[in-house]
C-alpha cells in the first residue's frame, strides 16, 4: 500500500483543522505513518462554505463517504448520536477502520461498536473523544496497563471549568457561559455542558478503560453547575477550597466502582484545583505508578485534531505494514458500579436560618442523628432580609445519610431554606 485514502465525515471546527493539517503537514504525517496520507473525500452539510478541499471531493451524503470503495480509513467528526452511530457502524461493517472524536456515540454504543470492529478485524480508535488534545486513551490502555487504577478524578468539560473559573472572579454564570460560547468551547446545546451530560459521557468512556466497569452514562450520578452561587465559591475559598465540576471514579473496598459527575470543592493544594479556564485534566492514581496527571487543551479544532491525527497515523501505519489488528484484550470480569446512595463524601451545606437562640443545637442534632460529623462552621450575621447564613463542612458520610440530613435540616423551624449542598473532595 502506497497511499491511505481518508474519508472525512464532518468538516466543522475539528474536521476543518484535521483537513488543513492533512494538507499542510502531509510530509510529517506521511513519514510518521510510513505511507502517504491522502484526504480522498469529505462529507459536509453545506457545500457553499469554503473548505480546504476541492469541490469534487465534497458531498452532502456522509453514508457515501463512509462506505466508498476508494476510502481506506473513515474519520468521523460529525458528533452527536445519529447519524454518526449509523455511519460508524456502516464503515466498520464494510471493513473500514474508524477514527472518531465522538464521545456521545462511544459512551452509549462503544462496546457494541468495538465488538463489530473486532468481528470485522478493523480498528476503532477514539483518542480525541475525551480531553481533546490530551493523550488519555492510549496512556490508560497501554502505558498504565501494569497498574490497578484505584482512583480517577478529572476536569473534562472545558466550558464548565471556564464558567466556574470566571464565577470565582465574581462573574455571573450567564455572562461566563456567553464567553465560553463565543470562544467555541460549548456544545451545540450548552445544556449538555452545564448539566454535566458531556462530562458524564466522557467519564463513562474513562471508567470502562480504567476500571473495566460496564456502564452507560444513565447509570452515573450526574449533577451540573446550574444554580451554583458565587457566594458558595467565596465561602469555599475562605476554608481553602476551589469549586470544580469533577468527574470522579474510585474503586471501593469490595471491588465495586463509584462513578459520578457533580460540582465538588477540592482542596486548593490539589493539582486539579490549579486547572483554570477551558483547560482539562485527568488525575489518575495507579497502585504501581502512584498519582499521575494529564492536562492540556480539552477542546478546540487544532488540539482535538492533534489527537485525531495521532490515531490516523497509527491506523495508516498498520495498514501500510499489513499488520493484523490485535484481538480485543481479555480484561477479566467487569466490575459492578456502586450505587450512589452508598458513596461516602464530605459535604458543604449553606443554610439561611432565623437568627434565634438554639439554631445550632437543632442543626447539630440532625447531623448527629445521621452520624455526620461537623468539621468546620461559618456563620454570618443577618443581612437586609433578616436571615443569618450558616455554612457547614462535614466529615465523610454516605450519600443516603447526607440526603436525609438535608431534608431534615430543611424542615427545622429555624431554617428558612437550604441554599446549597455541595460535595467536598479530599486531597488524597
Ligand atoms: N463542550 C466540550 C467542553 C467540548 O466544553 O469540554 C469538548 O468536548
Amino acid at each position: 500500500m502506497k497511499t491511505v485514502r481518508i474519508g472525512l465525515l464532518g468538516v466543522g471546527t475539528v474536521g476543518h483543522a484535521v483537513a488543513r493539517a492533512l494538507l499542510e503537514r502531509h510530509d510529517v504525517l506521511s513519514r510518521a505513518a510510513g505511507v502517504s496520507l491522502h484526504l480522498q473525500r469529505a462529507a459536509v452539510r453545506d457545500l457553499t462554505r469554503p473548505r480546504p478541499l476541492a469541490r469534487e471531493q465534497l458531498t452532502t451524503d456522509p453514508m457515501a463517504v463512509a462506505t466508498a470503495s476508494d476510502v481506506d480509513l473513515v474519520v468521523e467528526l460529525i458528533g452527536g448520536e445519529e447519524p454518526a452511530r449509523a455511519l460508524m457502524t456502516a464503515a466498520l461493517a464494510a471493513g473500514k477502520p474508524v477514527v472518531t472524536a465522538n464521545k456521545r456515540v462511544l459512551a452509549w454504543h462503544g462496546p457494541q461498536l468495538a465488538k463489530l470492529a473486532a468481528q470485522r478485524g478493523v480498528e476503532l480508535r477514539c483518542e480525541a473523544a475525551v480531553g481533546g488534545g490530551i493523550p488519555l486513551i492510549a496512556p490508560l490502555t497501554d502505558d498504565l496497563a501494569a497498574n490497578r487504577i484505584t482512583e480517577l478524578r478529572a476536569i473534562i468539560n472545558g466550558t464548565c471549568n471556564y464558567v466556574l473559573t470566571r464565577m470565582a472572579q465574581g462573574e455571573t454564570l450567564a455572562d461566563a457561559l456567553a464567553k465560553a460560547q463565543e470562544a467555541g468551547y460549548a456544545e451545540a446545546d450548552p445544556k449538555d455542558d452545564l448539566e454535566g451530560v458531556d462530562a458524564a459521557d466522557k467519564l463513562c468512556i474513562l471508567v470502562r478503560l480504567a476500571f473495566n466497569a460496564a456502564c452507560t452514562p444513565a447509570q452515573l450520578h450526574r449533577q451540573g453547575i446550574r444554580g451554583l452561587d458565587p457566594k458558595d465559591l467565596a465561602y469555599g475559598r475562605e476554608l481553602g477550597y476551589v469549586l470544580k465540576l469533577l468527574a470522579i471514579a474510585r474503586r471501593g473496598p469490595g471491588g465495586a466502582v463509584e462513578a459520578r459527575v457533580h460540582p465538588a470543592f477540592l482542596p486548593a493544594d490539589h493539582p486539579l484545583a490549579r486547572i483554570d479556564g477551558a483547560q482539562n485534566a485527568v488525575h489518575v492514581v495507579g497502585d504501581l505508578c502512584g498519582p499521575v496527571m494529564f492536562s492540556g487543551l480539552g477542546a478546540g479544532g487544532d488540539a482535538t485534531a492533534s489527537a485525531v491525527l495521532a490515531d490516523v497515523v497509527q491506523v495508516a501505519r498498520r495498514l501500510a505494514l499489513g499488520d493484523p489488528v490485535a484481538p480485543p484484550r481479555d480484561s477479566g470480569p467487569e466490575a459492578p458500579l456502586l450505587p450512589m446512595s452508598q458513596v461516602s463524601t464530605r459535604c458543604y451545606f449553606r443554610l439561611a436560618v432565623d437568627d434565634v437562640p438554639g439554631v445550632f443545637a437543632q442543626i447539630t442534632k440532625v447531623l448527629a442523628t445521621h452520624e455526620i460529623g461537623l468539621a468546620s462552621v461559618i456563620q454570618r450575621e443577618p443581612g437586609k432580609l433578616g436571615a443569618a447564613e450558616v455554612v457547614l463542612f462535614t466529615y465523610a458520610a454516605p450519600e443516603s445519610a447526607l440526603a436525609a440530613a438535608e431534608a431534615e435540616l430543611a424542615q427545622l423551624s429555624s431554617t428558612r431554606s437550604v441554599l446549597a449542598r455541595i460535595r467536598v473532595e479530599s486531597s488524597k
